[in-house]
């Protein structure tokens, strides 16, 4: 059985933006994130309050969010730690994301922490922003794989995801952060989850497109009853923190199958593809989505 709606939450101007080499003018960014609003996209993750060394690409977060924070949109922003959310709450965000890996390695190369050290810096992150009542996402990172350790025991992966949840996070969504999961894995790993007590509709799907399964991964999460899946437009994206990730899940290609199969996001997709095909000029580059490709040549 397949939902009737899937609520996609847009991660370019966060995910797409925080892995490109040139870094973006706050002005563009601004405008590309308006432009996303009015292609119909109502959750569009705005930028990170990390450190700004460890992310330059985004260290104009105080500068942008002012920018966007009145379009009627919910616009979540990543948080690691307290000094992060104090900036978020200062600028007057509503919606945080606190981000844990499933691995060790990957915990020391994105948070510099292990991967304990870090739940207990979300912790008061969490409950803090809870008292506020600001919606919190707990990411997973390396879910499926790690490119350090290989692939990632499904009851490792559980073990953090109950561990974000009985903080308090609303929402986890499940990394695979350099797009190494298959189908099968994918069910394996929501089974799992199901069987801890964490049900589908908790969940969130986040893929990266390295290895083209992105698109097949979804489909596979939405027939166990996924309703949110992350995407990007364009398909921008990687980590900085992941060598081998490349992009995500491209917004365009999402919709195009979830119209084929009569599921219903509001999005009007020439509007998207335009956004796409005016953010490839400004990076120079083509877009890798096979849909904006597609469309823009029409
Ligand atoms: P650290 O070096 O351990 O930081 O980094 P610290 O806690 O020791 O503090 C050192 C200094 O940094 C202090 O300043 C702090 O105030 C400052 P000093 O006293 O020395 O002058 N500081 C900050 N400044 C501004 N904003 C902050 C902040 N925090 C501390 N929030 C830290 C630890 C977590 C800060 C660092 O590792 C970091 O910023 N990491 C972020 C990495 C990142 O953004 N990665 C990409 C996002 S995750 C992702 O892409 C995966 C995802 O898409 C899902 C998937 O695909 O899997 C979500
Ligand atoms: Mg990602």
């Amino acid at each position: 059985d397949l939902p009737t709606r899937v609520r996609i939450h847009e991660v370019g101007a966060r995910d797409g933006l925080q892995n490109e080499k040139a870094t973006v003018p706050t002005e563009i960014k601004a405008e590309f994130i308006r432009r996303l609003a009015d292609a119909g996209l109502t959750t569009i993750e705005a930028t990170s309050f990390v450190h700004p060394k460890w992310v330059p690409q985004l260290a104009d977060a105080e500068q942008l969010f002012p920018l966007v924070g009145d379009l009627p949109v919910a616009l979540p922003v990543l948080v690691p730690n307290e000094k992060g959310l104090d900036r978020a709450l200062a600028l007057g965000a509503r919606r945080v994301a606190v981000f844990a890996s499933a691995t060790e390695s990957f915990a020391k190369a994105n948070l510099n922490r292990t991967v304990d050290e870090a739940l207990a810096m979300f912790e008061p992150v969490v409950g803090r922003a809870k008292t506020e009542s600001v919606h919190v996402r707990g990411y997973l990172s390396m879910c499926f794989g790690d490119p350090w350790e290989g692939a990632v025991p499904l009851p490792q992966v559980v073990k953090v995801c109950r561990a974000l949840l009985d903080m308090g996070c609303d929402e986890l969504s499940l990394g695979d952060t350099i797009g190494v999961a298959t189908p099968g894995h994918v069910v394996a790993l929501l089974a799992a989850l199901d069987e801890a007590g964490v049900p589908p509709t908790t969940l969130g799907v986040h893929f990266h497109d390295t290895y083209g399964q992105a698109l097949s991964n979804t489909l596979a999460a939405l027939q166990q009853g996924v309703t949110t899946v992350d995407a990007s437009a364009g398909g921008l994206g990687g980590c900085p923190y992941a060598k081998s990730a490349t992009g995500n899940l491209a917004t365009e290609d999402l919709v195009w199958m979830l119209r084929g199969l009569g599921i219903d996001t509001g999005i009007d997709l020439g509007r998207l593809v335009a956004t796409s095909a005016w953010m490839a000029t400004h990076l120079g580059r083509p877009s890798p989505s096979r849909t904006v490709r597609a469309l823009s040549h029409e």
